[in-house]
């Protein structure tokens, strides 16, 4: 029997929400940890699965890991850690490409499969690896496989044609026990890249520039374990955000910064949400009339955020008006189209542009997740839609969303997983989640 969300739509959310520690810098810390012999430990790490999935990659290097209740991971790094990871973990974790940096660094090669995570269009790691052969590393490469391998590396002067986040980081943990300085142009500028810059400082790096648009890193002979504590989630803080708009609610979001969503935020206001409080206080969010459309583009940080665009596009088609959404970061990444137009959306797709004329009134029915934030932004949709939504695959969104359907019903919503549904009432699902 599948598993799925099951939503149903009208209620209006409530009441306030901690925010969990950022997916996009806690992996990346993980494999900051690789980088110093000894025990690190890290607080306010979300439990979901992409994080299982990171620390399966950092044991099977040979680290030791702990975890807590609370979101606290340890890592006990042995002197030695491995230089290859097998490739049913690192398919199951697109992001694990980032040991490729601090292993070759640290051992001298490192042997990856190529990674997987959300498949969104054409996703390279070309400026990954022309960064590190710039470095001196030499970078082989097959159909599965990458292998990069360097009896030192070197500082360089890396221009990035894209601000990528990925190469930024990989490059970043690669530079800071390199020989020499490294400066890394156009690099990407988000505030999980801070996070990692701030615990690398912590455990003796030396790098300049951090939220800047250059980074100069000049390479120490090496480094020590340390404690961090994770950003909070600006990505999950702006989907409970929209999903406060979107139902009429008022909603006060604690352990973010919501200068880390200024521009989200300036697109809700524009839509007709009250936006109000601060990091202190808590991000407050109320939408007390009809919401209207507004135009929204995506870049890197501190542009639009692409991890909120489909979010965005489910506003929008309950906004008036005509909104038109550009799609700037990723190609593929309007999968939801097809399933907000099943629920009854009206959007069309020209190229990375999506026109949206609202509102229209979504029904409920079954659609499918096929990526992290997609699937979350069918859940959303389904808060709003008539009747009952399933949202089938609920996997994706459990790679980056802890306990999703828990804490949307924290603050009101209507929505459970089909397991539990299942319990309370055995039978009583829709034939859709029963399956064949
Ligand atoms: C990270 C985030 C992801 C977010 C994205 C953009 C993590 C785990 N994931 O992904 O949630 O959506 O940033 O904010 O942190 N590109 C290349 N060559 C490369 C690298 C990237 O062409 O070597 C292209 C990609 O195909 C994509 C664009 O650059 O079109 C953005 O990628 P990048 O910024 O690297 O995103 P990720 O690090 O994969």
């Amino acid at each position: 029997m599948a598993d799925a969300f099951l939503v149903r739509g009208g209620a209006s959310l409530h009441g306030s929400l901690p925010v969990n520690g950022a997916k996009n810098s806690a992996l990346k810390l993980i494999a900051a940890a690789l980088l110093a012999e000894g025990r690190t430990t890290i607080a306010n790490v979300p439990a979901i699965a992409d994080i299982d999935a990171m620390l399966d990659v950092a044991r099977h290097l040979g680290a030791e890991v702990g975890r807590d209740g609370d979101g606290t991971v340890t890592l006990d790094v042995p002197g030695e850690v491995g230089t290859a990871t097998p490739p049913e973990l690192v398919r199951r974790l697109r992001a694990s490409i980032v040991v490729l940096g601090p292993l070759v660094a640290r051992h001298g090669r490192a042997r990856l499969a190529m990674p997987g995570g959300c498949n969104l269009g054409s996703r390279n790691i070309d400026l990954h690896l022309a960064g590190l052969s710039r470095m001196g590393a030499e970078v082989t490469y097959g159909p599965d496989y990458v292998e990069a391998r360097a009896d030192e590396l070197v500082g360089a002067a890396i221009e990035l044609p894209f601000a990528s986040v990925g190469a930024t980081e990989n490059l970043l943990l690669a530079a800071v026990t390199a020989r020499g300085r490294t400066r890394i142009i156009n690099a990407a500028r988000e505030p999980e890249i801070a996070d990692l810059a701030t615990m690398l400082c912590r455990m003796g790096a030396r790098i300049e520039g951090v939220g800047s648009p250059e980074l100069v890193v000049d390479g120490v002979d090496r480094l020590a374990p340390t404690h961090h504590a994770v950003v909070g989630d600006r990505i999950e803080a702006g989907t409970f955000a929209v999903a406060a708009a979107l139902t009429g609610g008022d909603v006060t979001l604690t352990g973010v910064d919501p200068e880390h969503l200024r521009l989200a935020l300036d697109k809700l206001a524009a839509a007709g949400v009250d936006v109000s409080g601060d990091a202190a206080a808590g991000l407050r969010l109320r939408a007390p009339g009809p919401l209207r459309g507004t135009d929204i583009a995506t870049l890197p940080y501190p542009g639009f955020p692409t991890d909120l665009q489909p979010q965005l596009l489910v506003l929008l088609s309950q906004a008036r008006g005509t909104s038109m959404l550009t799609e700037n970061v990723f190609d593929g990444r309007f999968s939801i189209v097809a399933h907000l137009r099943a629920m009854g959306a009206d959007i069309d797709l020209e190229g990375h542009h999506a026109i949206v004329r609202g509102p229209t009134a979504l029904r409920g029915c079954e659609v499918i997740a096929t990526d992290l934030r997609q699937g979350a932004a069918l859940v959303l949709a389904g808060l709003v839609a008539d009747g009952e939504t399933v949202v089938a695959d609920p996997h994706h969104v459990d790679r980056g969303y802890a306990d999703f359907a828990g804490r949307l019903r924290a603050l009101g919503a209507d929505v459970e997983r089909a397991d539990a549904a299942r319990a309370r009432t055995p039978g009583g699902l829709p034939r859709a989640v029963l399956g064949p």
